[in-house]
């Protein structure tokens, strides 16, 4: 295929050098949004009385067809060309004519490629937000079966009082409701259409800049030119809500990891999420889990690329900028990836209560509850806390849990307890008096989920 730039230059570009320069092979799948935002510039174009009516019909049916038969596979995108608008261009003039070589006034490929990615990235946003909506909803269907199965909650790593499995869960459920925003938040602030700063500078015509916007369902028009074409903080900021989405993404596989270990063993994963080992026929690894922990580094990687490509460029369009593509497509597509591959693996892994209630029955996860009743009983909290800590020494050195320690060797502390201390340090008790808004007492994870389902709707 032949350059759009042929005309000042003679002698043939270097076929590496060439090579080297295209984008077609990351830009060919914004065809689509090439082409529509073509049809709205022909559109405005003959509005405005800057081509004919009939060049304007012609344009338009003609880019409408390329669209159909590229749908419909009976155009290939020929990967030769230089990018996706070379491609639309080139092929449009070839079927139609004079008028196809009328279609580029008024534009540049500068405000042409921005206008692209943002209509690309408006889609992929929204349809990565239906994937993290979806595995809040499968969270949140979990924790409503787990509401009622006790856990150690860590802090440290270390037991640290009772939650369940389906607080725990609901956690997760929170931060992607903020992904979720962010996403959205970065959407709205890239709904501006670029379309009409031409190359860098505007234009002569008496174009519309907002008629051509309205036409393309952008709320707002660049106001200043220079920006328009040389902004992609866009892609900055999605790319920091997708590389959040995997943070968290990783911190909810790393406690799959542990769950699934023989250590731990809260959860088991379907045969469906796992694998085997080619060695040792007892493995059951949990290789997706690892993956989508391992593929983080990637997103991060592709939001500092992003970061690092802007930082030196002087206004307007540089070159360097078609690198954006690349960066953000990998991150959307490496995020949806696992966000598809997170949601029935969550969904489809087993708990075990009984494993989660023993770790719970170790560790002096009920010592704080244990201190509190002592305050209940007048004792000043750091009084108590102190006491509760010898308890707790005293049970070591017996090999025994608070639950187990006779209550003469309560009573040889303090003449304050009594039996009703029991049922004070109970698991189950302890959790379901964890009532405070946020906790973990099964009703207050009720109030979770309705706040997540909510957000879902
Ligand atoms: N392929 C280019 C990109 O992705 C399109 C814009 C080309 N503009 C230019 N002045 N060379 O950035």
């Amino acid at each position: 295929m032949g350059k759009l730039w042929a005309g000042r230059a003679s002698g043939a570009i270097d076929e590496a050098a060439e090579d080297f320069n295209r984008s077609i092979r990351v830009d060919s799948r914004m065809y689509r949004e090439d082409i529509l935002g073509s049809v709205a510039h022909a559109r405005m174009l003959a509005a405005c009385g800057i081509i004919s009516p009939e060049d304007g019909e012609a344009i338009i049916d003609g880019l409408n067809a390329i669209l159909s038969d590229i749908d419909e596979g009976r155009l290939e995108i020929d990967l030769s060309a230089e990018d996706i608008h070379t491609f639309v261009e080139q092929t449009l003039t070839e079927r139609i004519g004079e008028p196809g070589k009328r279609l580029h006034t008024a534009r540049s490929r500068n405000d042409q490629v921005a206008l692209d990615i943002r209509m690309y990235l408006r889609g992929r946003a929204e349809a990565t937000g239906e994937l993290i909506k979806k595995l809040m909803l499968t969270l949140s269907c979990r924790a409503e079966e787990a509401k009622t199965m006790v856990m150690p909650g860590y802090t440290h790593l270390q037991r640290a009082q009772p939650v369940t499995m389906g607080h725990h869960l609901m956690a997760y459920a929170m931060m992607l409701s903020r992904d979720l925003s962010r996403l959205r938040d970065a959407a709205g602030r890239m709904a501006v259409s670029p379309i009409g700063c031409c190359a860098l500078a505007g234009t002569t015509y008496d174009t519309d800049r907002h008629y051509e916007a309205q036409l393309l369902d952008f709320g707002a028009v660049a106001e200043n030119s220079l920006d328009g074409v040389s902004d992609r903080d866009f892609c900055v900021e999605l790319g920091s809500a997708l590389a959040l989405v995997m943070t968290h993404l990783s911190r909810l596989s790393e406690e799959i990891i542990l769950w699934s270990s023989w250590e731990f063993k809260f959860v088991e994963l379907a045969e469906a999420y796992s694998t085997g080992s080619s060695i040792m026929p007892q493995k059951k690894n949990p290789d997706m889990a690892e993956l989508i922990r391992g593929k983080t580094g990637r997103v991060y990687g592709d939001l500092f690329a992003l970061l690092t490509m802007l930082k030196g460029l002087p206004l307007a369009y540089n070159k360097d900028m078609q690198e954006d593509k690349e960066l953000i497509f990998d991150a959307f597509d490496t995020v949806d990836a696992c966000l598809t591959v997170a949601s029935p693996m969550v969904g489809t892994m087993t708990f075990l209560p009984r494993n989660m209630r023993r770790a719970a029955a170790a560790g002096f996860i009920n010592a704080t509850d244990l201190a509190d009743w002592l305050v209940g009983r007048g004792m000043p909290f750091r009084t108590a806390y102190k006491l509760t800590g010898e308890l707790v020494a005293e049970c070591t050195r017996r090999g025994v849990t608070l639950e187990e320690l006779p209550l003469e060797a309560y009573r040889e502390r303090s003449g304050l307890f009594d039996e009703t201390l029991y049922d004070a340090i109970n698991i189950d008790n302890c959790l379901m008096r964890r009532t405070s808004y946020g906790g973990p007492a099964p009703e207050s994870v009720e109030r979770q989920i309705e706040y997540i389902r909510e957000i879902i709707k």
